[in-house]
């Protein structure tokens, strides 16, 4: 790397400015990769040095014209005229203000407090703890044997009252993808309360709440006693919500109605490395799923076309859908396609029943879980007259979710553990 202290870089005229030639401890060495346009920081002598981009610097100066405090965000004047020709032209620290100050070609002043350079540092390790601590925390795939280590309950009544609480059941859910909440009570505020507690309950075309009761002539496969095949909800929806609760009221006292969980990251693993194959025509097949009907009065008619593994540009899992009932029997597809894909879903169908765990809640359980990322089902049971199965479901998003678990951790102090 061709770094220079040339004449680009100055003392300020802070008093106790310290320049990069300084050793001792409290200094931090200030100088500029000139081919790279980059500022380097370097807090003691040997440590890697922090890198921050010459023209970011300049998008992000934090003075009253460029930034606006009160509303955290960047005042758009300067993009009305943008000018990426604008170069740094004079660069110094300030030991006493802790501070970056730079002059600018345009003319303008920038000063960079140092515990906000920390924050930003581009140097691939601090990116990387950016992501895993504030972004998301990096996900864990698991197969059907490791249920029982990822496996973890938490109490209903911790979950309302007590925040490091939510906070674990929020971090489990989003690392593992399942959470098992006991000792809730048999009433109708339940979900309610633990969605609220979250932020705000996911409204979909089955209202808030619906009811999984086995019904005669029922218009969901899902009210029939019937075995209930692996699944995400709602594939159908482009923006399906993205963390089911199901709260179980009554359970079948018949020797049926399991829960079946797969965690369908892990199983798209498997089919990658076993069948890459069967793993590309099931990541690049559109599918139609769909859901045609009416609920509590309301009809409607909700088609969307996706995958069943999707992929972001890096080849990182975005989402599942799956859902044999809700898979159209129009396929927008050349006719061609139609064979591989059936021969591609049958391997991923098996290996995901292989991967899935068991339970059998019980009631006052609240199951919840990942819905973008994990498949579940049920096996089927019988009712009686005197032992009607009775499950409610409802649903959170994951952007609320997530704001949730980043705003407890600010609270609780995670990000200074
Ligand atoms: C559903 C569902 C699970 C169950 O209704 O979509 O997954 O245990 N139900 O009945
Ligand atoms: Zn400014
Ligand atoms: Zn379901």
């Amino acid at each position: 790397m061709l770094t220079s202290s040339s004449s680009s870089y100055s003392n300020s005229n802070c008093s106790s400015a310290s320049s990069s030639s300084s050793a001792s401890s409290s200094c931090v060495q200030v100088s500029r990769d000139v081919q790279q346009q980059l500022v380097l920081l370097r807090l003691l002598p040997d440590s890697p040095g922090l890198q921050f981009p010459e023209i970011w610097l300049r998008d992000n100066c934090q003075c009253s014209t460029c930034y606006m405090q009160q509303t955290r965000s960047r005042l758009p004047q300067g993009w009305n005229y943008l000018d990426p020709s604008v170069r740094l032209q004079q660069l110094s620290w300030c030991a006493e203000r802790q501070s970056l100050q730079i002059s600018w070609s345009d003319g303008h002043k920038s000063s960079f407090p140092l515990s906000w350079l920390k924050e930003r540092d581009f140097s691939p390790a601090n990116r990387a703890l950016y992501l895993r601590d504030t972004y998301r925390p990096e996900q864990r795939l698991w197969g059907g044997t490791e249920f029982q280590r990822i496996q973890r309950e938490f109490l209903y009544d911790e979950l309302l009252h007590n925040d490091e609480a939510l906070l674990q059941w929020l971090h489990q859910l989003a690392v593992y993808g399942l959470a098992l909440v006991k000792q809730a009570p048999l009433d109708s505020n339940v979900l309610r309360n633990l969605c609220n507690r979250v932020g705000f309950m996911r409204s979909t075309t089955y209202g808030d709440e619906w009811s999984v009761k086995a019904q005669p002539g029922a218009s969901n496969y899902a009210y029939l006693a019937a075995p209930l095949p692996l699944h995400t909800d709602m594939p159908y929806f482009e923006y399906k919500p993205s963390i089911t609760l199901l709260h179980t009221l009554q359970q079948s006292e018949s020797p049926g109605g399991w829960n079946l969980l797969s965690d369908a990251f892990h199983v798209a693993d498997l089919l990658r490395q076993r069948y890459p194959g069967a793993f590309k025509v099931l990541s690049e097949t559109p599918v139609d799923w769909a859901d045609i009907g009416s609920e509590k009065n309301l009809r409607f008619h909700n088609i969307w076309r996706a995958p069943v593994i999707n992929l972001d540009a890096n080849g990182r899992y975005v989402r599942i859908n799956l859902s044999i009932p809700q898979r159209d029997s129009h396929f927008s597809v050349p006719a061609e396609q139609v064979r591989p894909w059936y021969e591609a879903m049958a391997l991923f169908m098996r290996l995901a029943n292989e991967q899935a765990c068991t339970f059998k809640t019980t009631p006052g359980d609240v199951l919840t879980f990942d819905n973008v990322r994990m498949v579940h089902g049920r096996t089927g049971y019988d009712d009686t007259e005197q032992n009607i199965r009775h499950i409610v479901g409802a649903f959170l998003d994951w952007d609320i979710a997530y704001s949730r678990w980043r705003v407890l951790k600010n609270d609780l102090g995670h990000y200074n553990k």
